[in-house]
């Protein structure tokens, strides 16, 4: 076990450390409580934005003892870039039937915003009793469309980050904090198989 007085070193293409894991885990411990209380103990459904939201889903999930049902979707993602092109698109969407349900849609950061616009609209269309949004975090600077979240876990600086989920061109997910990825690493080409 290393000193707990020892510099943060998530991964050496990280410039800065934002969020260790430690802080990560006791947030989400109060957005399973903030949960519990609009919840209650009542039944419901999870929806996952993949890949992006696994780590943050299933920490999240192991910190509530409500009866929950869990689904994914998934939409298109940056590919090897640092910011959205375009417009998103579900590429998968639910096998669950969500109809009169409650449902709580978790995605990992909320940045321009039409994700998370493109799902809700996808999911209000079939019915739920209640929806609800969850990201943990947020990029209040990027957004493009009036879009917020009824839970967040971190508002964060305009920075590319990456950790617990979050990738640049589908690497760097399996780091347990989170961190803003140097300049430098921001070259997808570093990437490419010969
Ligand atoms: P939005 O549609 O612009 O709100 O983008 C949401 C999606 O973009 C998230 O689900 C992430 O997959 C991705 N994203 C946005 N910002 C970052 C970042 O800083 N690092 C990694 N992925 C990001
Ligand atoms: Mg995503």
């Amino acid at each position: 076990m290393p000193a707990t007085n020892q510099p943060v070193q998530l991964h050496p293409d990280l410039a800065e450390v934002l969020l260790t894991e430690t802080q990560i885990r006791q947030r989400i411990k109060s957005i399973a409580r903030e949960l519990k209380s609009v919840y209650g103990d009542g039944e419901f459904t999870i929806i996952s934005l993949i890949n992006g939201a696994v780590m943050f889903t299933s920490d999240l999930m192991r910190e509530i003892d409500n009866p929950v049902r869990l689904d994914c979707i998934r939409v298109t993602s940056y590919g090897n870039k640092t910011k959205s092109a375009g417009t998103p698109q579900i590429i998968h969407s639910l096998t669950l039937d969500i109809a009169n349900r409650d449902v709580l849609l978790i995605d990992d950061i909320l940045d321009t915003g039409k994700t998370l616009k493109l799902v809700t609209a996808l999911v209000r269309d079939l019915k739920p009793r209640s929806l609800r949004t969850c990201v943990l975090l947020d990029k209040k600077a990027r957004r493009e469309v009036a879009i917020e979240a009824d839970f967040v876990g971190f508002e964060i600086p305009d920075k590319f980050v990456v950790g617990y989920g979050l990738d640049f061109a589908e690497r760097y997910r399996n780091l347990p904090g989170i961190g803003v990825l140097k300049p430098e690493k921001q070259n997808a080409s570093a990437w490419a198989t010969g």
